[in-house]
């Protein structure tokens, strides 16, 4: 076996290689810049990690334009650092829970995930790269922080330039880097991640309800949004469970997603809800490009608010095996998400954490055993079988509360409602503002704080009155290991309950994109049926005021709805 000889190449940093909300997000054009991926691995290895070698790590991604090149420089890479073993998803593709879900099973000391997730593919759109810790999650603050630090100090990389490895191929590779093993493990990207639903769920009971009783077949539309989840939506519900092919819509993983924007929301997914208004079907659900975000629908497009979808699977719980096994622990949600999960916790007794926004935030109450189940309004949902929201595991969710309580989609919601009472919410995204303007809108919000006359404000509109009871900017100390996070969103919360937060998304590669959101709760059994638009509107027109959004963005209209 050749021994190859590790390089040591001088580099200089880049600006910003500052990981967002889940990773480093950017331009696939600014990656391909000479040097700027490895600077950025190089700092994962150096910052995120004790000490690299010696380590196993997991490593793949989306399919997106940039991943095979990225995965070749981080094999090499990772060789450079004297790593120990990589487990790699066939020609660099595993979904981002698969990827937890391979940490975890293999015990990694992390995984590199590559991904922008539901930002568009493509040579002139993004790329994305995220590490994840060896509890399987999204590293947290500390730890990105430290790879952050790195890449503004970074002097020099160490890379195995000869090393060239075959990821088509599955199998083990054995290298021999100056003296010492270094060994490439291709794995199949589905195998493990089936095996790991297949002791979560109970797959029988899925094949009948789609199998359907007496002639009359559960018809449902899987749409993959040409991401990853492709290949395992069809080995999952078409091979395992039984179901047509056609049910299974861009189930090929495209490296641009077909030019689309992979995220599964009313507005990107729009041909899904098309289809589902057509009647068809009883069940719908989409993906974004790396699997771990999801929208459910029922008949007719019937929207699953994502935190409706949250609260419903916490009702429900019990009817999955992996819970029956592992009893309820708590449950969470990010700060802006809809309170419905909230409800269902104090009926059942249960702890509810609040969190930041991102998932990384989940994962210490998971490790202390104290949260089963968590979602964001962000179309994130999950458990604490891996650290990671899981699209596909969300829908085996739903498809097992369908096949239990043998209703639809829309009477579960409507059923759930009349015991809880409802938390009406909206979101409004204003896409690719220019940076600025957007953080004055922000300090102008931060600045009501110190208004004394803001609190106790009331604010009419359309016959409504909303009485200011109080504004923050959202802040966590994490229970378990004490670590706080600041500026995490502006909240106004109004005396009946109802609020409005605003925050700046943390995901975009460029400019800066406004989200604001708002809830109100009703409990008065003769309402529940209207829509949110009907219900919040008064609301949104208020939060339109109080931030001054259109003033300060020049936007009138919000790019996308949910
Ligand atoms: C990613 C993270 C989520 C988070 C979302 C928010 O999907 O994995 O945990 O909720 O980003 O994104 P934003 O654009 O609002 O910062
Ligand atoms: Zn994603």
């Amino acid at each position: 076996m050749t021994n190859l000889k590790i390089e040591v190449q001088t580099t200089i940093p880049f600006d910003g290689q500052k990981p967002g909300t889940s990773g480093l997000r950017k331009p696939v054009k600014q990656f391909q810049e000479s040097n700027y991926t490895h600077n950025f691995i190089q700092s994962i290895l150096s910052g995120g990690l004790d000490n690299p070698a010696g380590t196993t790590i997991v490593v793949g991604g989306d399919g997106r334009y940039f991943g095979k090149e990225a995965t070749e420089i981080i094999i090499k890479i990772c060789a450079g650092n004297k790593v120990r073993k990589l487990i790699v998803g066939q020609n660099g593709i595993l979904s981002t829970p698969a990827v937890s879900s391979l940490i975890r099973k293999f015990h990694a000391d992390g995984g590199i995930v590559l991904t922008a997730s539901h930002n568009p593919g493509g040579p002139d759109a993004d790329f994305g790269i995220k590490f994840n810790t060896s509890n399987g999650g999204p590293a947290p603050d500390a730890v990105t922080t430290a790879i952050y630090k790195y890449s503004t100090e970074i002097k020099e990389f160490r890379i195995v330039p000869d090393l060239n490895c075959d990821i088509g191929k599955i199998g083990l590779e054995e290298f021999q880097v100056e003296g010492e093993a270094f060994t490439v493990e291709v794995v199949d990207c589905v195998e493990n991640y089936v095996n790991h639903m297949k002791e979560i769920f109970n797959f029988d009971s899925l094949r009948s309800l789609i199998k359907g009783d007496g002639g009359s077949p559960f018809s449902f539309l899987i749409d993959g949004m040409s991401g990853v989840t492709g290949p395992y939506i069809r080995r999952i519900f078409v091979d395992e469970l039984g179901a047509p092919e056609e049910f299974i819509v861009r189930a090929l993983p495209l490296e641009d997603f077909g030019g689309h924007h992979p995220d599964p929301n009313l507005t990107y997914a729009a041909d899904l809800v098309k289809s589902l208004e057509e009647g068809r079907y009883s069940f719908g659900a989409a993906f974004d490009g790396d699997g771990d975000r999801n929208m459910i629908l029922g008949k007719k497009g019937f929207f699953v608010n994502p935190s409706d979808s949250l609260a419903v699977i916490a009702a429900n719980l019990d009817c999955i095996p992996y819970f029956q096994r592992t009893g309820i622990k708590g449950f969470a949600r990010s700060m802006p998400t809809g309170a419905a999960v909230d409800r269902v916790a104090s009926k059942l007794g249960k702890e509810l954490f609040e969190v930041p926004t991102g998932w990384k935030y989940f994962g210490n109450l998971m490790d202390a055993g104290r949260l089963s189940l968590c979602g964001e309004e962000s179309f994130g949902t999950g458990s604490d079988h891996i650290r990671e929201k899981d699209g596909i595991w969300a829908v085996l969710a739903w498809l097992s509360i369908l096949a239990h309580r043998k209703e639809s989609v829309e009477s579960i919601l409507k059923a759930h409602w009349e015991e809880y009472g409802r938390n009406y919410f909206t979101r409004y995204d204003y896409e690719n503002c220019e940076s600025s303007p957007c953080n004055e809108m922000i300090e102008h919000l931060r600045a009501l704080q110190s208004d004394s006359s803001f609190v106790g404000s009331e604010h009419a509109q359309n016959g409504a009155v909303y009485k200011v009871k109080m504004i923050d900017d959202f802040s966590y100390t994490d229970p378990i290991d004490g670590s706080v996070a600041t500026k995490q969103g502006i909240r106004i919360l109004f005396e009946d309950g109802s609020r409005i937060v605003v925050r700046l998304s943390g995901t975009g590669s460029t400019g800066a994109t406004v989200r604001l959101y708002i809830e109100s709760y009703c409990g008065d059994k003769r309402k529940l049926q209207n829509t949110p638009k009907e219900m919040l509107k008064p609301l949104v027109e208020i939060a339109l005021k109080i931030s001054k959004l259109a003033e300060f963005t020049g936007r009138n209209e919000p790019t996308v709805i949910t």
